[in-house]
């Protein structure tokens, strides 16, 4: 069970209200020539840079403080030792088990995904014209879809000779859109669905195989060209996928905690079973660190609780994902699940409503792109957002030219947020004769906080153990704000709504609804073509 403090009730947290009420000059704590050795930190591969946010020795140690009143160690001690902490499905999280190397399951399942990867790469798994499968459609959404599309795109340089397609929508048009590119007899499917239940994959489950079946595949050929990844082996039996073309996982892994289960088929399919493998043991890597490490030196514990400064004493509620990798650009859309479904939260762990604020709104682009669009938000409007810089020192292409101009734009883009630019500054480019309009616009107050990542490749390894990073983080706000991070009962209520919804414009009915979505309702029956 993990621990039910209200951390508004600690000593530190009144303690940093009134380090919070203090203005901080980042440009000026930089000056001190020790600060970005004390708040920059290396680990294999990874550089992180902090020292560009408004904290101090002073406000470090009263998070580490706070971090400890709610007893994070042994909340982490009790995720790692498989307690059932996601109380209100009474399940254990065990997505760490899942990259571990302990678990017997785990490594049966394993075992699987490998003979089956490799069978389809050395041409044993044909498609019904014996032809040798060229393309994967891992059809899931939410947590089956955002972590392995985002995982499987950002490891494009390994990919072997299938290449994967993500459908994910119950809008048709995605799915007529992919499947429009292919050949049946050279396509496998992947339903991939813990629930085996979710309305958006299994109609576009049917659709699938309806087009196989319309295009030159025979019932006979299906066992050939679908198989199902799920923890419901009674639902996949019912859709028409047998146990043996099911991989199988746990209701011990959340949803989106499960790009390295079966759900991870598409991505080892993508580029091959040990490079994998080796997303696991990068994850493994960041799970030990996050286990073993003291707060004071523990990646995700810091990066967590500059989280909590930023959101719940400075008041800044948004955070921007900006990787500086076209490699990486589903990242903040993967991270808005992973963050804004697990932390999104009002009600704590012995539920009452919280009176602090929980899981920020995440979003973000890659650069140099997002810079052409929202960037003038972030440097002159009126809301402070803090910014996480996500850079790959050596890319996989050849185009060195495109990579300094990429790498000079986030150093730009981080130096800018500090710096700012000043009206003297501004005066001397424009000259004082220019109007006061075009001088005010073009300051720049300055003093924005960002965190800087710094990659050295982007290879399997690297990724997993940024992508663990990410989840340890989640989890320390997460259990810190006295919520649980690992249900997800808000999404269900739009569901609940629309069954009905569906029945009265599938019958032509009118139910009762509020008398917005009535007219609304009404409006599309008249507009029908
Ligand atoms: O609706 C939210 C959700 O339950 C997510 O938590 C989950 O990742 C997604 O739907 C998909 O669920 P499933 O894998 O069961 O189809």
């Amino acid at each position: 069970m993990l621990p039910k403090i209200d951390p508004t009730t600690t000593q530190s947290w009144g303690k940093l209200n009134e380090l919070a009420s203090e203005e901080y000059d980042i440009r000026g704590l930089l000056s001190d020539p020790t600060r970005v050795a004390k708040f920059s930190f290396d680990s294999k591969d990874f550089h992180f840079d902090f020292s560009k946010n408004e904290i101090s020795d002073e406000i470090l140690n009263t998070l580490i403080t706070l971090a400890k009143e709610c007893k994070l160690k042994e909340g982490i001690d009790a995720m790692f030792g498989g307690q059932n902490i996601n109380e209100t499905e009474n399940r254990a999280v065990q997505h760490v088990a899942l990259r571990a190397d302990t678990n017997d399951l785990v490594k049966r399942e394993l075992n699987k995904i490998r003979n089956f990867t490799t069978q389809l790469h050395n041409g044993t798994h044909k498609g019904y014209n014996d032809e040798q499968i060229t393309d994967v459609v891992n059809i899931g959404i939410g947590g089956s879809d955002l972590g392995p599309k985002m995982v499987a795109h950002a490891l494009r340089p390994y990919w072997k000779e299938i290449t994967p397609h993500f459908i994910s929508n119950v809008d048709a048009a995605q799915t007529v859109e992919t499947l429009e590119k292919l050949n049946p007899a050279t396509t496998l499917f992947i339903i991939a669905s813990k629930t085996f239940t979710t309305q958006e994959t299994i109609t576009n489950a049917i659709s699938a195989r309806d087009w196989f079946l319309n295009n030159g595949g025979s019932q006979g050929d299906v066992s050939k060209h679908f198989v199902a990844v799920s923890t419901n082996e009674k639902a996949v039996n019912e859709f028409g996928i047998s146990s043996t073309n099911m991989f199988e996982f746990w209701d011990w892994v959340g949803g989106r905690f499960s790009l390295w289960s079966a759900i991870g088929l598409s991505i080892a399919c993508a580029v091959g079973y040990d490079h994998f493998e080796s997303l696991l043991s990068g994850a493994r890597e960041m799970d030990d660190h996050f286990h073993k490490t003291d707060f004071e030196k523990n990646l995700p514990v810091i990066s967590a609780l500059l989280g909590i400064w930023h959101n719940n004493f400075r008041r800044y509620d948004s955070m921007a994902i900006l990787p500086y990798d076209h490699r990486l650009r589903y990242l903040p859309s993967y991270l808005q699940q992973v963050d804004m479904e697990s932390n999104g939260k009002y009600i704590d762990r012995s539920g009452n409503e919280v009176s602090h604020q929980t899981g920020p709104i995440i979003w973000g682009e890659p650069g140099t792109n997002g810079q052409h669009a929202f960037y003038q938000l972030i440097h002159q409007g009126t809301k402070i957002i803090p910014c996480e810089f996500i850079g790959v020192v050596n890319p996989a292409h050849k185009h060195q030219d495109h990579h300094e101009k990429l790498l000079a734009n986030f150093f730009a883009q981080s130096e800018a947020l500090l710096a700012g630019k000043s009206k003297d500054q501004v005066k001397n480019e424009v000259g004082s004769d220019a109007n006061d309009i075009l001088k005010n616009s073009k300051v720049f107050k300055g003093n924005r906080p960002s965190t800087s990542i710094l990659i050295k490749e982007l290879n399997p390894h690297n990724l997993g153990k940024l992508i663990s990073y990410y989840e340890h983080r989640v989890f320390t706000q997460g259990l810190i704000w006295n919520i649980f991070s690992f249900d997800q009962w808000g999404v269900e209520l739009g569901k609940q709504l629309s069954k009905p919804i569906l029945s009265e414009i599938k019958e032509g009915k009118e139910g009762i609804h509020d008398s917005s979505t009535t007219s609304l309702m009404r409006r599309y029956r008249d507009m029908r073509a």
